[in-house]
């Protein structure tokens, strides 16, 4: 059984990929030359359906915030910000090489991955002979400028985040923002992957959407309200409050992202929550959840949203020399209400917490304990370094979800009245490519042809639409199945007012899934989509 139904999904993706191909949504890049291996291009539609999920993301995170502003800086940075941030010196992941067929593979993937040879084998059961696991640094270098040195060499970003927290102090000093507060990205990534596969999941060139949330530490909260919220169960915490600290910052982001996924068309049973065990949380973080989906080829990570406490900027500030600190005036003037014993806790679990960071990125103890002594001060007269809640997706994997789940096939009545198999994508009308598709009956015909363009430009000024006068009006509609546009938009001879009175000016609108066909006046077309677009 669970045999055919992973022989099942695997058609459904060779489906999917054939379809991307025929309708141009993706492409392999450079594909005359034979493809680059990590590398993907989207075609018109493709395009069109990021945009429209970027769109719905910045929405959601940004526009309709108050607390959240947007930032778009470079994938080139200095190179000391990979230094800070770690990448340089542990981004890697363990990698093998096959003696026998020259591969080269992840070796926590070795069971998974198909051997070049052998397909019918797993690389973990092939004879080949296989070297020890190395780490395998997954950062692209670059040079920039004209000489070809040690000292020019940079790093196109792994991530989006690092720019975010690098440009923390100029945006908090330019958008009148306090903390809590968020900076939104959306921007590419690289990463030299062992092995990209399973389509777009895993690429080297990708795209990220990325959010850092700066909270106040939990000493500071409570300082100022006495008590710190904190979850009471599982589920949305509701609007947020003043007196939350990172465990419902945390709760809050990990509902609000499943609850974007839901608004785009993911239903929330196909969407699952991993908290990642202690064991597998990085050294800094408090907590991680991916969100994950199921994918056709397995449950795999769509978002992470990690708890990263104060470690990057107090990575930034320690390499750049620059304070990251933030002066909180309600901090300032709540410490000295505090009972003197208060005080001495708060400060002393601060100190214990800088402290534990200083001695982990290897600073000796001494220097450790005077630099935390140094920041518990700095608590006590209002500044502190902000933690950070992170939830950060990827637009390529998302988009890929959005396809896999959109997918289907049911059977429709072709010209003669026979049943065939349709392909349809039922995407979401928020973030399907072309939202209306507007076709003259007959294209030989002047009026229904000038009637079929006026229309045209009637909606366009409110979404993206399709004209099209290109064969039997059936196939017509078949091509717009496949490309997942949710109505179209018929100009016949009722519209021209040939058939009596009561239809002219009409048009039909076919629904994509139901395909059902209801007559509206082409003065309430513009309206009558949008509200099912929204
Ligand atoms: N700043 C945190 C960070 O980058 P991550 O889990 O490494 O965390 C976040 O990446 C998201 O970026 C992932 O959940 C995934 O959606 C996307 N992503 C990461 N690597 C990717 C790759 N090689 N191809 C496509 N998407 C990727």
């Amino acid at each position: 059984m669970a045999q055919a139904a992973s022989q099942q999904q695997q058609q459904l993706m060779e489906k999917l990929v054939a379809l991307c191909k025929r309708r141009g949504f993706i492409f392999p890049s450079s594909e005359i030359y034979g493809g680059l291996n990590g590398f993907w291009d989207y075609g018109p539609l493709g395009t069109e359906l990021k945009r429209n999920l970027k769109e719905q993301w910045w929405l959601w995170m940004t526009r309709w915030r108050d607390d959240v502003v947007g930032l778009d800086a470079t994938i080139i940075m200095h190179p000391r910000i990979w230094e800070a941030s770690g990448h340089v010196s542990t981004f890697s992941d363990p990698m093998v090489d096959c003696k026998t067929c020259k591969g080269r593979f992840r070796a926590d993937q070795l069971h998974e991955i198909p051997c070049p040879r052998k397909p019918s084998k797993r690389v973990s059961e092939c004879e080949g002979e296989k070297t020890e696991p190395r780490p395998f640094n997954l950062m692209f270098k670059t040079i920039v400028g004209p000489i070809e040195s040690e000292e020019n060499v940079a790093y196109l970003r792994p991530e989006t985040a690092q720019a975010i927290f690098a440009q923390f102090k100029n945006v908090l000093e330019t958008s009148r923002q306090k903390i809590p507060f968020g900076i939104a990205q959306i921007g590419k990534a690289f990463r030299n992957e062992v092995t990209p596969r399973n389509y777009t999941f895993r690429s080297r060139e990708f795209e990220q959407m990325e959010l850092e949330f700066f909270i106040r530490p939990d000493e500071a909260v409570e300082a100022i309200y006495g008590e710190v919220a904190r979850p009471a169960g599982p589920g949305h915490p509701g609007p947020p409050q003043p007196n939350w600290g990172w465990q419902m910052w945390h709760q809050y982001w990990v509902e609000e992202r499943i609850r974007f996924y839901e608004s785009i068309g993911l239903p929330r049973a196909k969407l699952e929550e991993y908290w990642q065990k202690p064991e597998e949380l990085a050294h800094y973080a408090r907590a991680c959840v991916d969100i994950q989906f199921q994918f056709p080829f397995g449950t795999q990570e769509l978002e992470g949203i990690a708890a990263r406490s104060d470690f990057d900027l107090s990575q930034h500030q320690r390499y750049s020399g620059r304070p990251m600190t933030v002066f909180d005036e309600e901090l300032r003037t709540a410490w000295p209400k505090l009972e003197p014993s208060r005080q001495q806790r708060l400060q002393e679990r601060y100190y214990q917490h800088r402290l534990g960071y200083l001695t982990r990125m290897g600073e000796p103890r001494d220097k450790a304990e005077s630099l935390a002594r140094q920041d518990a001060d700095l608590l006590a007269k209002g500044y502190y370094i902000p933690h950070v809640i992170e939830p950060s997706a990827g637009v390529d994997r998302l988009a890929l979800a959005l396809l896999c789940q959109a997918y289907d096939e049911d059977q429709a009545p072709n010209e003669k009245g026979e049943l065939e198999t349709r392909v349809v994508l039922r995407l979401h009308p928020r973030i399907a490519p072309v939202k209306v598709a507007v076709f003259p009956l007959l294209k030989n015909r002047p009026a229904l042809v000038e009637k079929a363009l006026q229309i045209r430009d009637l909606l366009r000024p409110w979404m993206n639409v399709f004209y099209d006068d290109a064969g039997a009006i059936g196939r017509r509609y078949r091509r717009q199945d496949e490309a997942g546009t949710p109505f179209c938009v018929t100009v016949d001879f009722e519209t021209l007012g040939e058939k009596g009175p009561e239809l002219k000016d009409t048009v039909t609108v076919r629904d994509r899934d139901t395909m059902q066909q209801t007559r509206v006046p082409i003065a309430e077309l513009p309206s009558w989509l949008q509200e099912r677009l929204r």
